[in-house]
């Protein structure tokens, strides 16, 4: 990647980065994991992200740290001009200002992005004090930091959960996902991994597969807190690059997506309540 920029005054249609520094609160950081591949992260965090940036008034940040092989980019076709690494190489000086000057904008929604390596070889790099670091810069002048992971814990991805306000555990509907859900639950128990709010998203919870949603939330003692339908609208979303919520802003999924999204904007609100 190239060398770093001064740090330029962005013009998005929506929040604007230019002056939001120094606005006093910090970011609600929002982490999305689950324990299997394929179920449904990427799609609910970017969408989540949207649907945040839509709603807020300071800049929302989606960080992409599946390092090895993070969607993002082309989920919201974005031609990033800098990644992850420039944040790394940068790591000695890095403030709100330069961090800002490497976001990526997606202009339909005025979402940022801070993109994954170009290649898996650059992940290794970054390890959980370098992740720590970036994600305290992006609190200091955004509204949310959502978090895109792999389907694995390594040492970022427990880091980013302890350093989390709220974890949205994405679940498929087969016994595998559910079986790895609940080893993944008590190993963050095991590890003393401080557990931020943990909130179970069931994924194509309407899939006729003998396994309804109260099974599972039986199994693993949670409840879930939303449910998304499957439905083809969402990877033809993700061939033409539009998140879901703005390619079919009536279908099923998108509305259960806003209540999902409703829900942590309420909360924020409740915890600021004196
Ligand atoms: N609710 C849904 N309805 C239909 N298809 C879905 C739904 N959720 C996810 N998919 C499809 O499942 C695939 C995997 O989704 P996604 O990339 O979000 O998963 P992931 O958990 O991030 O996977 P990975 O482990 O590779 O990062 C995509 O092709 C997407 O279109
Ligand atoms: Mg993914």
């Amino acid at each position: 990647m190239g060398t770093v920029p001064a740090p330029v005054a962005a013009d998005p249609p929506g929040p604007h980065l230019a002056g939001a520094v120094h606005e006093g609160t910090q970011a609600k950081v929002i982490t999305v994991f689950s324990t299997k591949g394929g179920a449904g992260t990427s799609v609910v965090a970017s969408n989540v992200a949207v649907l945040l940036a839509q709603r807020s008034q300071k800049p929302v940040v989606l960080v992409d740290a599946d390092l090895q092989f993070g969607d993002i980019a082309v989920m919201l076709k974005l031609s990033p001009q800098h990644t992850i690494v420039d944040a790394l190489n940068s790591l000695e000086r890095l403030d709100a200002g330069l961090l800002q000057s490497l976001l990526a904008e997606h202009r339909p929604s005025g979402l940022f992005v801070l993109p994954a390596p170009p290649e898996p070889a650059f992940a290794d790099q970054i390890g959980r004090p370098e992740m720590s670091k970036i994600i305290a810069a992006l609190k200091s002048f955004a509204a949310y930091v959502v978090v895109d992971t792999p389907a694995y814990f390594t040492d970022v991805v427990l880091g980013l959960i302890e350093d989390s306000d709220d974890v949205l555990l994405v679940t498929g509907m087969d016994i595998p996902n559910v079986k790895n859900v609940k080893i993944g639950l008590q190993t963050l128990r095991l590890l003393n991994i401080r557990t931020p709010r943990v909130h179970l998203v069931l994924n194509r919870a309407n899939s006729k597969v003998r396994l309804d949603a109260s099974e599972v939330e039986q199994t693993l003692q949670v409840k879930a807190e939303a449910q998304l339908p499957s439905e083809i609208a969402v990877p033809q979303s993700i061939n033409k690059g539009m998140p879901v919520v703005m390619d079919a802003p009536r279908s099923g999924i998108t509305k259960a997506l806003q209540r999902l999204a409703g829900l942590l904007v309420a909360e924020d609100a409740c915890s600021q309540t004196p």
